[in-house]
């Protein structure tokens, strides 16, 4: 894949942010550097996740309004050397337009190997902002009918945007569950409906939760974690397994 990358899904709760963070981290431990930029204005909470919360003066839209210059803005992670965060607004009002998030992109992207984008949820401003510097896009559903449209409209609105490196990320499955559902004959009938080949295949796995909790210094090893390191090496081009460790 390209090495700006956006985490985007339509519908809400599918897990964008921990896959944004997972991968993030993932990508550090396979010697790469990344900023994770955090694009949900009002409702941040990678900073959490990476337990910087309590350092961040500025956030991108204090960059964006000349409050600080662009790398003010930029904080290096307690856990990790190479991963670095830049937050987003509290206030939810505080629109960011898409040409001055991509000249802040630009500005900073000779500085490390990836950048991933956190997109917020639906396919209005924000997403059009968080998409507008990529050039390639995860696509993070769950596999029920609901999240799949919404995989689909952003699929849409990425191709419309000239975005055609776009991967599929089936996350929080649960082979049960999905049986009981009955909605889908199988995986390959919720990749078709999508549109985008898959790319990961993430397992519900509850231990998942300690990295939205406690931070990634509480990430262990977890049938999860397997997946994303797979992520990363095909995030790089590497044609390894989809390495899918759920039931
Ligand atoms: N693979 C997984 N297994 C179990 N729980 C998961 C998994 N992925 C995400 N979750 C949980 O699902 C919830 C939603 O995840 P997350 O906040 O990453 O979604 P999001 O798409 O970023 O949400 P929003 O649209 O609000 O930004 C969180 O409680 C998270 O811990
Ligand atoms: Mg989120």
């Amino acid at each position: 894949m390209n090495n700006i990358i956006v985490v985007a899904s339509g519908k809400g709760g599918t897990g964008k942010s921990t896959v944004s963070v997972c991968l993030s981290v993932a990508l550090v431990q396979q010697n790469k550097k990344v900023l994770l930029i955090d694009c949900d204005c009002g409702m941040r909470g990678v900073d959490l996740m990476l337990d910087v919360e309590n350092e961040i003066l500025f956030d991108c839209s204090d960059a964006i309004c000349g409050n600080c210059k662009n790398r003010e803005a930029v904080y290096k992670s307690k856990n990790m050397d190479n991963l670095y965060i830049m937050a987003a607004p509290f206030d939810a009002d505080n629109e960011i337009n898409p040409d001055i998030f991509t000249e802040l992109v630009n500005d900073l992207k000779k500085d490390y190997d990836y950048i991933i984008i956190d997109s917020p949820a639906g396919v209005g401003s924000g997403f059009a902002t968080a998409m507008a510097p990529a050039n390639s896009a995860l696509v993070v559903t769950n596999a029920e009918p609901t999240s799949i449209r919404g995989a689909v409209n952003v699929r849409r609105k990425l191709e419309k945007n000239n975005i055609k490196d776009i991967g599929l990320v089936i996350n929080r499955f649960d082979r049960k569950t999905f049986d009981k559902m009955d909605c889908y004959y199988d995986l390959d009938e919720v990749i078709d409906a999508a549109g985008i080949r898959l790319i990961a295949l993430v397992p519900f796995d509850i231990r998942i939760n300690a990295i939205m909790q406690r931070g990634i210094a509480g990430l262990n090893w977890s049938p999860a974690t397997t997946v994303f390191n797979c992520l990363a090496r095909r995030v790089q081009g590497e044609n390894v397994p989809l390495a899918y460790w759920g039931e």
